[in-house]
């Protein structure tokens, strides 16, 4: 058993980022985001033109990908190639790239071994297989979930600051197909790994469900 790897995983808007960060931070763990490897590579992708079915090319660049995570106090800077593609992680066209890309399989062996190479120290890695797949062998496995409407909601309110013409509706039909891409794909499907806690954090704030998951923790001990 891994004692020094804790799992997070969970469909998009679910607030794995900002639970997992925060949990990270109170147990002195880094974090890494591994939904952001994927984006990472979607950017690349995008920036080069690839085709969404040019697959040697598209797994070459994950083969190829170099990823740096820096974090301060409160934030966390995500290098991709030795640039700093904070800002461009979510931007629409990456999203829209991003769930095709990781149901590809050899892009999931290319990113295992990144996952394994950056948990060299205690971790908190969030993600959709990551309690599953990527560290069955997990000493804690979350699964974090929040009513589809919620996570819409909450996508939604981060993305009308930037894009004001943003409709609710079409953030919430998005939504709806991810989660189903994601959980109907062939090659590592998002699933509730066996052992993990499963928490439903529709009406609970960032504090709560990290103040739950803390409590699962020291209990264990
Ligand atoms: O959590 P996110 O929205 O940033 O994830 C982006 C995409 O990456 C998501 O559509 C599914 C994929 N992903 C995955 O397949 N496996 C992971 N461990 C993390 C993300």
């Amino acid at each position: 058993m891994r004692e020094d790897i804790i799992t997070i995983d969970g469909p998009t808007s679910s607030g794995k980022n900002s639970v997992g960060f925060l949990l990270s931070q109170k147990l002195g763990y880094q974090y890494i985001d591994s939904g952001s490897i994927y984006r990472a590579g979607c950017i690349f992708i995008f920036r080069n033109k690839i085709d969404l079915n040019d697959v040697p090319s598209i797994v070459n660049i994950y083969q190829n990908l170099t990823i740096e995570i820096k974090t301060t106090d409160h934030q966390q800077k995500f290098f991709a190639n030795n640039e700093d593609v904070t800002d461009v992680l979510h931007s629409p066209e990456v999203t829209q790239l991003v769930s095709p890309v990781s149901a590809i399989k050899e892009v999931r062996s290319a990113v295992k071994v990144i996952q394994k190479k950056l948990a060299s120290q205690k971790t908190v890695m969030t993600g959709r297989d990551i309690g599953s797949e990527i560290f069955p062998d997990a000493r804690f496995k979350f699964f974090l979930t929040a009513s589809v409407e919620v996570r819409a909601q909450r996508r939604f309110k981060q993305l009308v600051t930037k894009h004001p013409s943003v409709k609710y509706e079409d953030v919430l039909n998005a939504m709806m197909e991810r989660d189903k891409r994601d959980s109907e794909r062939e090659a590592s499907p998002m699933r509730v790994p066996e052992d993990a806690l499963v928490i439903d954090n529709s009406n609970l704030t960032v504090e709560e469900t990290v103040s739950k998951m803390l409590d699962y923790i020291h209990q264990a001990h």
